[in-house]
């Protein structure tokens, strides 16, 4: 198969996973697998800018990219005291069921951990936590945490060092969205619950390795339930199960792994069945620089492009909003290319991205973490950490 063939394949095949998850409402992991389809699809037009789909190609870039804005509007996490919207996500699948099946997702996201930038307290954090006890469990006579909470602001790679892990670590993993569980599930929710837990530990007796990743996790808290008094079972339930797995799965190697962006929704039963708790922080100067260069490692620059000087524009920027800057210039400049008819031509190319489209992009945006927010979360930093 020839490069442009497999990176077209990879490109669909993230596409349809995307699509797949998506339905499934597990937002955050959809939303990895439509980013990685869109890095295919621009890396594709990068180099073969002659080619005669590229127009088809932008399109359906632009068209996942219009989802992620979608999916991340309607879960729009901010504040400790932010409105839960009237409607959001209730839908249900055809003929109003949902069935557990369809709601976990169990696919490696195939990211890998190089793709994570930064966030080296976190990874060494999670892999300490699951490879040391699995190699030597002998050495871990009171045993060893099987819950792990992510938490910090949106957008800084939460899901993305959980579907790193999925990855890298052979292990069995389950994946679901509390938020669709709370709101698909309805009088189901805590039987699934239970299921969720049962096929892990099924998996784990049999001598695998098993995670379950909760993303969204605060959504078990009840506040987006829409079925009055099932939130309260669902989350006994829950703490149940965890307690299920110190006790009577503790030679088993079952680890909870949880994601969250309102940690200050969890309550303090919760938070403390989670041994390790760990800060997913925005990144610092040095850390935007690496995803800079991560994420315009595939375009072309003009020698004015300056990462260094963009990396200090970008402070207050969140992982996701600088992949945004990187992924707007470039869709804007081949949407230009496009417009003004020189694509026809087989032989035109598109021109060098300059420092004056990123500078006009980041004019655009500002960062989507607040100061006030940042405060926030170092604040419940301090009062719960647990590293
Ligand atoms: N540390 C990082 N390294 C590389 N890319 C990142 C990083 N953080 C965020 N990104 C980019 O932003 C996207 C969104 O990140 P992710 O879904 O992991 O955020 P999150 O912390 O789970 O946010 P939320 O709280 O909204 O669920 C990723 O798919 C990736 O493209
Ligand atoms: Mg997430």
């Amino acid at each position: 198969m020839s490069a442009s063939q497999e990176l077209e394949k990879d490109a669909t095949n993230f596409a349809l996973e995307a699509v797949r998850i998506d339905k499934q409402g597990a937002k955050g992991m959809a939303v990895t697998m439509y980013q990685k389809a869109i890095e295919s699809l621009l890396k594709l037009v990068q180099l073969y800018p002659e080619y005669s789909l590229n127009k088809v190609y932008i399109q359906r870039a632009i068209a996942y990219q219009e989802r992620i804005k979608a999916i991340q509007g309607a879960t729009a996490p901010i504040g400790p005291h932010a409105e839960v919207r009237e409607g959001e996500d209730t839908k249900t699948t055809e003929g109003g069921k949902s069935s557990y099946e369809e709601l976990i997702v169990q696919e490696k996201p195939s990211v890998k951990w190089e793709e994570v930038v930064g966030l080296d307290t976190a990874k060494r954090a999670v892999k300490e936590a699951i490879v040391y006890p699995v190699q030597r469990p002998d050495l871990f006579p009171l045993g060893w945490p099987r819950g792990i909470l992510l938490f910090g602001p949106p957008g800084c790679g939460k899901t993305l060092l959980a579907a790193a892990v999925a990855t890298e670590i052979d292990a069995t993993f389950l994946s679901i969205d509390a938020a669709s569980i709370m709101s698909k599930w309805l009088g189901e929710a805590e039987q699934n619950v239970a299921k969720l837990f049962g096929s892990t530990r099924k998996s784990a007796q049999e001598g695998k390795l098993a995670i379950v990743f909760i993303d969204e996790l605060d959504s078990l808290m009840g506040k987006h339930a829409s079925e009055v008094g099932g939130e309260v079972r669902v989350r006994n339930q829950f703490l149940k199960e965890m307690d299920g797995i110190v006790d009577k799965g503790k030679n088993l190697h079952i680890y909870v792994i949880g994601a969250t962006n309102k940690p200050w929704d969890l309550d303090w039963a919760f938070i403390r069945r989670f041994q390790k708790r760990i800060l997913v922080p925005l990144p610092d100067h040095h850390t935007r620089l690496m995803m800079l260069k991560l994420y315009t490692s595939h375009l072309q620059l003009t020698t004015d492009v300056d990462l260094h000087e963009l990396a200090r524009l970008s402070e207050g920027f969140s992982g996701s909003d600088i992949r945004d800057v990187c992924q707007s210039a470039q869709l804007k400049l081949i949407g230009e290319f496009f417009e003004s008819g020189q694509a026809t031509d087989k032989k035109a190319t598109p021109r060098s991205l300059t420092m004056d489209d990123f500078r006009q992009i980041l004019e655009e945006r500002k960062p989507s973490v607040s100061l006030d927010m940042l405060s926030l979360y170092n604040r419940w930093f301090e009062a719960f950490k647990a590293l």
